[in-house]
């Protein structure tokens, strides 16, 4: 059984996506631990509802985020972890950090990357006029949200969008369903970085991330 260790700073639906997909069959038993970087994080209240350990490491008790980060590494190597997955973890890790997990450590962000790296990404795709919005799922590497892409999802952005629907829409029909797929490739061995830039599934480079039609082509 491949380990699999999540790390949160909010409210935990991508968890909770992960808790169900795992309850539900289409995730092998993985999941052996959450890491939350709040104390009030409501996603801590998701873990313990679903009987997985969690710890919160805070950022403020660390003299330094090299400090911080290696709190971090002795909880998840504690566990045993094959796979980190980040799940709305708002801490920029260090390149130590992110080196000591290359090839295992995965992150959702709620654009369709190269497309609104950083924060807000919901009011920059507004700002922006943009037609289409959505998720990524991909490797973390030392570049913010530039990390080799695995799967997007898109959907079409309505003019009587808000921020707050256009996140819903997000999370609800892109997030929840393209994290616990692309963890499941993971666990099952499908998944990996070729030459450090790219990821692969089944030994077959993405140049391109799947997309959620994949998924439903029977990815
Ligand atoms: C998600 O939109 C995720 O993509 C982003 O932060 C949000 C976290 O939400 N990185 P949750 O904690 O999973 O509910």
């Amino acid at each position: 059984m491949k380990r699999v260790v999540v790390l949160i700073s909010g409210a935990g639906r991508n968890l909770q996506a992960l808790v169900d997909a795992e309850r539900d069959g289409r995730l092998p038993r993985c999941l052996a631990g959450v890491i939350s970087s709040r104390a009030d994080a409501a996603g801590l209240q998701r873990a313990s509802a679903a009987g997985l350990p969690a710890q919160v490491i805070t950022p403020g008790v660390f003299a330094d985020r090299a400090a911080f980060d290696a709190a971090l590494v002795r909880q998840i190597d504690a566990w045993r972890a094959d796979w980190v997955v980040l799940a709305g973890f708002m801490r920029i890790l260090t390149p130590g950090f992110t080196a000591h997990y290359a090839g295992r450590l995965l992150n959702i962000h709620p654009s369709l990357l190269p497309r609104h790296p950083g924060l807000r990404t919901h009011a920059a795709v507004r700002a922006a006029g943009d037609t289409q919005h959505g998720a990524t799922v991909h490797f973390v590497t030392e570049a913010l949200d530039g990390g080799p892409r695995i799967i997007q999802g898109a959907l079409m952005v309505r003019p009587e969008d808000t921020d707050e629907t256009l996140a819903e829409r997000v999370m609800v029909d892109v997030e929840q369903r393209i994290y616990p797929q692309a963890v499941a490739w993971a666990v099952n061995g499908r998944l990996a970085v070729q030459g450090a830039h790219v990821a692969a599934l089944d030994g077959q480079a993405l140049h391109q991330p799947l997309s959620l039609d994949d998924l439903e082509a029977g990815f």
